[in-house]
């Protein structure tokens, strides 16, 4: 359906950080499918295990137990604040997991008129109805009323707005810890801390949406770790199974124990294939922190890069700012056209929120490829001034 607007091209195959079109061009991909590929295209780990476990089990139900499901379960209690999974197909899945969650936990434990969530404006929590209700943009939601009931909005980073909206009927917030597909915009170092303290203060879960900033993407697992406060409960995706179609809602015991058989259910989620990728994924990001410390000295020198391009485009770049490899650079005019002209020349890249180009590339990312964007950014700026 005419739900994209697509770019005339067929991107064919990939490796790494590469990706060939059907008429056999090479580009570099700073989009890796909307933040998803962390460990490039067709990372061999993540292949083989597929290929092994394609061999052995493609699918049961969740009726039974299956062994990567398991481990994979086990990966991400080990290496999060979470004790309990649900596993998904999609971060907006993960999302209405989370929603249920949230409602059922706060009207079983502290009434029936707790089922308020309070979101950011700008944010993004994706397309399914509870999701976008939750998503605090309205062009988005327009033409798709009545939304879902139980939703209120305040400014991302303003804790006294916060403060203000909260009611008797409040069960939780939710935020996603950097603001990704509405423009990477970061919050200050102390307010995911205050939010931590108000809903602890007022007895209010707190949600973090990592589907974006999760699975490394920040330089660390996720990105609440550089926030020193825990969620109580937490959607992933995108990186998870580093290219197959996985989600997860992640939660405290004491708040898992609101689902009971039955309340919430998946046909696909965590089936052996996408697990199987996820474990290899997962896996292969934590050995020897190799990878994170890659994101992290990547992330340097591409915003010291992308801060000389300001420099020498003052009247072009407002501003560079990210974290990790979740790198956004605003523009004092929309961005489309040079997403196009960097296309043409072999480099994708994306733009949101209209003025942002967002750089989302794979964790294994090096240096000559940044420097290779630098010249090609530099040679599309130029022609536009
Ligand atoms: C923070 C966040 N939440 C949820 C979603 C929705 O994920 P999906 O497109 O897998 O449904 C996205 C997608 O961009 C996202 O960035």
């Amino acid at each position: 359906m005419n739900t994209y607007g697509r770019y005339p091209v067929v991107l064919r195959k990939g490796r790494g950080m590469k990706v060939w079109s059907s008429d056999g061009k090479e580009n570099l991909d700073f989009v890796a499918g909307v933040a998803v590929n962390i460990l490039g295209h067709c990372h061999p780990r993540v292949v083989v295990a597929i290929q092994k476990q394609s061999q052995r089990l493609l699918h049961v139900s969740n009726y039974y137990y299956i062994e990567p499901q398991i481990k994979l379960a086990k990966l991400l209690v080990e290496n999060s604040f979470a004790d309990k999974i649900f596993f998904c197909n999609s971060g907006a899945e993960a999302v209405e997991a989370a929603i249920k969650l949230a409602r059922k936990y706060s009207k079983e434990k502290n009434g029936p008129e707790h089922f308020e969530i309070v979101t950011a404006k700008n944010s993004f929590h994706g397309r399914t109805l509870a999701a976008l209700t939750a998503t605090g943009q309205e062009k988005l939601q327009k033409g798709f009323e009545p939304l879902v009931p139980g939703f209120k909005y305040v400014p991302f980073n303003d804790i006294d707005a916060l403060g203000k909206i909260i009611t008797e009927n409040t069960c939780a917030v939710l935020l996603e810890p950097i603001q990704g597909e509405g423009g990477v915009r970061l919050p200050d170092m102390d307010y995911l801390k205050k939010v931590r303290g108000l809903c602890d203060e007022k007895n209010l879960l707190l949600i973090f949406d990592e589907v974006q900033t999760g699975m490394g993407r920040t330089g660390k697992l996720f990105a609440y770790e550089h926030f020193g406060v825990t969620p109580d409960i937490m959607t992933i995706a995108k990186g998870l199974g580093g290219g197959v179609p996985i989600g997860a809602m992640l939660a405290t015991d004491r708040v898992a124990s609101a689902f009971q058989p039955g309340n919430h259910a998946s046909t696909f989620g965590g089936n052996p294939l996408v697990c199987a990728a996820a474990v290899a994924t997962i896996e292969t990001l934590l050995e020897d922190g190799f990878i994170l410390d890659q994101c992290n000295r990547m992330s340097a020198y591409f915003m010291e890069r992308l801060e000389e391009l300001k420099e020498a485009f003052p009247k072009l770049i407002k501003e560079v700012r990210g974290k990790g490899l979740l790198i956004g650079m605003e523009l004092t005019k929309e961005g489309d056209s040079i997403v196009k002209a960097c296309l043409e020349q072999g480099m994708l890249i994306n733009c949101t929120a209209g003025n942002i180009l967002r750089f989302i590339p794979p964790l294994i990312i090096q240096r000559k490829d940044i420097d290779q964007l630098m010249n090609v950014l530099k040679e599309v700026f130029s022609g536009l001034s």
